[in-house]
């Protein structure tokens, strides 16, 4: 066509026999312009969503050791000897699952899920430089070689003592059920507080939010509930806020506490509780953007979904804005990221104590909509996967130095004995197209991926946290 076109007289206006020519022209360009819009697309999006991170990470060799993929094998042994009553009741004719051996206080599996269970503490675990490995699932000591006692926690960077504090629920008591269809729990005896500078050495900086052991109309009353502290500081304020959620035993409560400090270690003067936007809370969490705004986020309606909303410039009170999200999703236990511009979200489902699978949300908007891109867990084995390494998310600690890189934090809980509960602690990484994208964009997704990797032992690589 073209070299018929190339002998053809030029007519005036290109009109008559040219009128094909410039047809194709036009369609060729249109095509080429699409063309290059689509790549133009492709490679501003993966740029946004951690294209380049990704490439930055990948060629760190410390990374590529924390992207491999870890698989477990562990055998069921066969039924013997007598189930605890919590297993035998969750499944009682059906074959066994590694979810009941973990349920079974009399599991032959007990020291898998719990190892150096009672007695036994771990060398591993003595504060020495060559063992900055986190062990996931082990006893963590502190500096004083005490078990670390900060449940459903979650971790403030204090950049003028160039500290990291971590809080979270002192559970150091007996678990007790206060009637047969109660809950298991400890008494409060309030939020345990850890300093660190390298996000290893944990030094145990004492209860900073204590129960009240006299007041029984008191919300820290020991026989109540205080769950998921998590503190923010207020750069307007030059305050450190604690938010949290306040319970009766019997969880009908439904309420989030606030407190406030001048410094990171304490103590925290308690303000009192409230029905957010008049709605029951329970699982919750508090972010704080890049432009200093804070949110609250919690589980409302029968932890049939979330609400998220701004707080106060002081941090102190929530404002009359409120979105409802994942509507009908079930979730809680929050934990909010953001990455490139993108907010990220991982929840859990509600199963009390037991552990389910995890689910990663993301949003261009904070306050929605939030669209769930699928399980962030990878490595171990279907059942690992299924049940978030055994545990329960609690907060996402960016790493400073890698962008795109995260600490996902989880607490695999013992209802049997909840002082005993273990931290899960895992790398990851938002970078790489999600398995299941619900969304596009000119057919891309708009979420990177969000993957957990499981590792039997793991560090941080040099440069992140001031090693
Ligand atoms: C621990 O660190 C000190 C000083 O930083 C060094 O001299 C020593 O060799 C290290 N020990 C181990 C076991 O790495
Ligand atoms: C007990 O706590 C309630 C609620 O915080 C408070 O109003 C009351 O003053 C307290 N009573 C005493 C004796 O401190
Ligand atoms: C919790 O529920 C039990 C049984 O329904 C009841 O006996 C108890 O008084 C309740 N406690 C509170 C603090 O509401
Ligand atoms: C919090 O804000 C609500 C209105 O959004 C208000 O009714 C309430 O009194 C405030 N609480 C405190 C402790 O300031």
């Amino acid at each position: 066509m073209r070299t018929r076109n190339k002998y053809r007289k030029p007519t005036i206006l290109g009109c008559n026999a040219g009128s094909r020519y410039s047809t194709s022209v036009v369609v060729l360009s249109l095509l080429g312009c699409l063309i290059l819009l689509h790549l133009y697309t492709y490679i501003h999006h993966t740029d946004r969503t951690g294209g380049q991170s990704q490439l930055r990470l990948n060629h760190h060799p410390q990374f590529i050791e924390l992207q491999e993929v870890e698989e477990e094998n562990i055998q069921i042994p066969p039924p013997k000897g007598k189930r605890s009553p919590r297993a035998a009741k969750r499944r009682p004719k059906r074959t066994t699952t590694l979810i009941d051996e973990f349920l079974d206080e009399n599991s032959q599996l007990r020291h898998v899920f719990f190892p150096g269970h009672k007695k036994t503490i771990d060398p591993i675990q003595t504060p020495a430089n060559e063992s900055y490995y986190y062990y996931p699932g082990r006893i963590w000591l502190d500096t004083d070689g005490n078990p670390i006692q900060a449940h459903g926690g979650g971790i403030v960077y204090d950049k003028k003592s160039r500290t990291y504090y971590w809080y979270g629920e002192y559970k150091d008591g007996p678990t007790y059920q206060v009637h047969k269809k109660g809950a298991a729990r400890v008494d409060i005896i309030g939020v345990g507080c850890y300093s660190s500078k390298d996000l290893w050495t944990w030094k145990h900086e004492g209860i900073v939010l204590a129960a009240d052991e006299t007041n029984e109309t008191h919300d820290l009353h020991t026989s109540n509930v205080l769950e998921r502290p998590k503190v923010i500081y207020n750069e307007r304020t030059g305050k450190y806020v604690m938010w949290m959620h306040i319970d009766d035993a019997n969880y009908t409560k439904a309420a989030a506490g606030v407190a406030i400090s001048d410094t990171p270690d304490g103590p925290f003067d308690y303000l009192g509780s409230q029905r957010p936007h008049g709605y029951e809370s329970r699982d919750m969490t508090v972010f704080k953007d890049d432009d200093g705004t804070a949110y609250l986020i919690y589980s409302s309606e029968d932890n049939s979904e979330l609400h998220i909303g701004p707080l106060t410039e002081d941090y102190l009170n929530v404002t009359s804005v409120m979105r409802r999200i994942l509507v009908g999703q079930h979730r809680e236990a929050p934990a909010l990221f953001k990455h490139e511009g993108t907010y990220y979200m991982i929840t859990s489902g509600c199963t009390g104590w037991a552990p389910n699978e995890a689910l990663a949300h993301a949003a261009e908007s904070i306050l929605g909509p939030w669209e769930t891109i699928g399980n962030p867990c990878i490595g171990g084995n279907k059942m690992f996967r299924l049940t978030t390494f055994f545990a329960q998310s609690t907060f996402v600690l960016p790493l400073p130095g890698f962008p795109g890189s995260f600490i996902f934090m989880a607490d695999r809980w013992n209802p049997a004995d909840l002082r005993d509960s273990r931290y899960v602690w895992l790398p990851m990484i938002v970078a790489g197209p999600v398995d299941h994208p619900l969304e596009y964009s000119f057919e891309f997704p708009l979420w990177s991926r969000v993957s957990i990797y499981w590792h039997r032992k793991w560090r941080l690589p040099h440069g992140s946290s001031g090693f």
